[in-house]
């Protein structure tokens, strides 16, 4: 049997409000990190999973958080790591699909389209992988495994690998969204793991499921 390792996933999309009404988001159904978080369980890990807006049930055995924006998923991923990371093994898998940009403004009560600005005013959004791989070097810089995705629409293993550097990553989770069985929602992928080395490791078209359980073997390998 296998250590037991604290695994905290990023989930979904995140939404930004203009107003109660109305938000930035994208397509993400949140399935890749549930599949993540189900097999990590199953294998007998400690698991928090925290959740944008999706509609999954919480797999058995996982501790789950949800949030809405990216600033609340940050806090729940900062305290879910702090924790984690006292107790020894750990690892941050980021399957979310964080929005980059938040209205500068979420007003209180709708919007009427007659005093609406045709133009939104942005701001930028905190990059929680980021955070956590900066707070990781400072809590447990030998022990923590830092786990990135990278849904590209162009070339994934060279923006993957850009990624994994800057992130400061144990390795990052590739793959081409357009392709067919690839995009959001799909119940499968075909990824690449890359290294930050540059090596990389090429999987054939498979159930999200079993992408899951092969993040999961390496992790509780690297
Ligand atoms: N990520 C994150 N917080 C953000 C943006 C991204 O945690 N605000 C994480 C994602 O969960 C993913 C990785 O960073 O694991 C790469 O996300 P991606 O959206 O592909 O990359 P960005 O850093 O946003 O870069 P770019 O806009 O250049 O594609």
């Amino acid at each position: 049997m296998k250590k037991s390792i604290r695994i905290v996933v990023t989930a979904g999309p995140t939404r930004e409000h203009l107003d109660p009404v109305r938000f930035l988001s994208n397509p993400s159904t949140g399935k890749m990190g549930f599949a993540i978080a189900a097999e990590a369980a199953r294998r007998g890990h400690d698991v928090t999973l925290v959740a944008g807006p999706v509609s999954l049930e919480t797999p058995r055995g996982v501790k789950r958080v949800d949030v809405v924006s990216a600033r609340e998923m940050l806090a729940a991923a900062v305290e879910a790591v702090e924790a984690s990371a006292a107790s020894g093994g750990c690892a941050f898998i980021a399957t979310a699909a964080v929005a980059d940009w938040r209205p500068a403004r979420c007003a209180a009560r709708k919007l009427k389209k007659g005093s609406m600005s045709a133009t939104l005013q942005l701001r930028r959004n905190p990059d929680v992988l980021k955070t956590v791989s900066r707070l990781a070097r400072r809590l447990a810089p030998a022990s923590f495994k830092l786990v990135g995705f990278a849904a590209e629409t162009g070339d994934p293993v060279a923006e993957a690998s850009r990624k994994c550097r800057e992130k400061r990553l144990s390795f990052i989770v590739a793959n081409d969204v357009t392709e067919k069985g690839c995009g959001f929602g799909t119940d499968t992928n075909r990824v690449v793991f890359v290294y930050p080395d540059g090596s990389e490791r090429r999987f054939p078209l498979m159930s999200k499921r079993r992408v899951a359980a092969n993040i999961i073997k390496e992790i509780e390998q690297c």
